[in-house]
């Protein structure tokens, strides 16, 4: 009949579909869960119309947790499932790394969590900037090293062994020990600290960030700073120190390399949900960093829709990188539209 036609004609639409959440400023601000983020994602796991599940994956610059261990937790702060299989946060795709060095600097997050992460990805011999304290508290000689700590850290003589690469992971917890830390290597002869090296440039250790933005929303009135206002501060020390540019690598949105790695993501969950390993033409990304979200789903041929609830605090549309889909005041508006669009 005319309205069976009609039906399967929707489904056929909605399975040529998916979204890609950014989560801080747009789910939730911290661990608070914004409310139209619960209702958003209700919709697109089957609460709708059709009765059919819509496809979205998460694509974060968040960091500094096992990945397992994040999903559990937004699971609970968004009443709605979060496997680590519709799932990336910026380091993700670091873990590709691991194959290519064997000592490494692993910086930022809470405590000592970035290791856990790092052992996680396959990285064979992990330092964090604490164990290099441990070995010699007078390279920080502004730090209060806690008795907890000082248990926790792994010494060893860093000056017999080469750090072969830096990878900030997440936002530093102390800027001054972690700077002076990085600026040693990045100076040194090769990643040994102790040394310092004759020709900076090439025997230089390379550093990775795993993203660069320079704000976050967070559970404060007005974004605070972020991994990319902590490397501008490395750039520039490293420049006046030395005289030469600091090359690095940075991962993230709106990094290229991000987006595709969120192809094979989106291409395997399509197939989870729809049982046909294909990626589908229409493609949401819902954010609310224009510098981040948006500029990245734009180059990238997405939809962008840009949220109010997080960064973005401008007028009509973000002037340098307007999102193409229009902007929203929260996420369930734009999926409810989004999916009137399309369906
Ligand atoms: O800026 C750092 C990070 O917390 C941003 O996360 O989810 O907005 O990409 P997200
Ligand atoms: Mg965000």
């Amino acid at each position: 009949s005319q309205i069976q036609d009609v039906e399967s004609d929707k489904v056929k639409k909605a399975k040529n579909m998916a979204f890609a959440f950014d989560i801080d400023g747009v789910l939730v601000h911290g661990d608070r869960l914004i409310p139209e983020g619960k209702r958003a994602l209700e919709i697109l796991n089957g609460d709708n119309e059709l009765g059919i599940k819509i496809p979205h994956i998460f694509l974060t610059n968040g960091s500094g947790k096992p990945e397992k261990a994040r999903c559990e937790q937004l699971s609970k702060i968004l009443h709605n499932p979060v496997s680590t299989e519709q799932f990336i946060q910026s380091h993700t795709p670091m873990s590709a790394l691991a194959e290519y060095y064997n000592t490494v600097l692993v910086v930022g997050g809470e405590g000592f969590k970035c290791r856990e992460v790092a052992e996680l990805y396959g990285f064979k011999d992990i330092v964090v900037p604490n164990d290099i304290v441990a070995w010699d508290e007078t390279i920080a000689p502004y730090r209060h090293f806690s008795p907890w700590e000082r248990a926790s850290a792994k010494p060893r003589d860093f000056s017999k062994c080469n750090i072969e690469a830096i990878l900030v992971f997440s936002d530093s917890r102390d800027y001054a020990t972690d700077m002076q830390i990085i600026m040693d290597l990045l100076r040194s002869e090769n990643g040994r600290l102790g040394t310092i090296a004759k020709d900076p440039v090439t025997s230089r250790i390379p550093i990775y960030f795993s993203q660069g933005d320079m704000l976050c929303p967070t559970e404060h009135w007005t974004p605070r700073m972020s991994q990319g206002t902590f490397r501008i501060g490395l750039e520039a020390m490293y420049k006046a120190l030395t005289g030469a540019d600091l090359e690095r690598v940075v991962y993230g949105k709106p990094e290229a390399a991000t987006y595709k790695y969120a192809d094979e993501i989106m291409t395997s969950w399509m197939e989870q949900l729809h049982g046909e390993e294909k990626l589908p033409e229409n493609i949401y990304m819902v954010g609310d960093n224009p510098a981040s979200d948006i500029v990245g789903g734009n180059m990238y041929g997405w939809n962008t829709c840009l949220v109010r609830t997080g960064v973005f605090q401008g007028g009509e549309n973000d002037e340098q990188n307007p999102a193409n889909f229009g902007v929203f005041p929260n996420v369930l508006e734009a999926v409810q539209t989004a999916l009137k669009k399309q369906l």
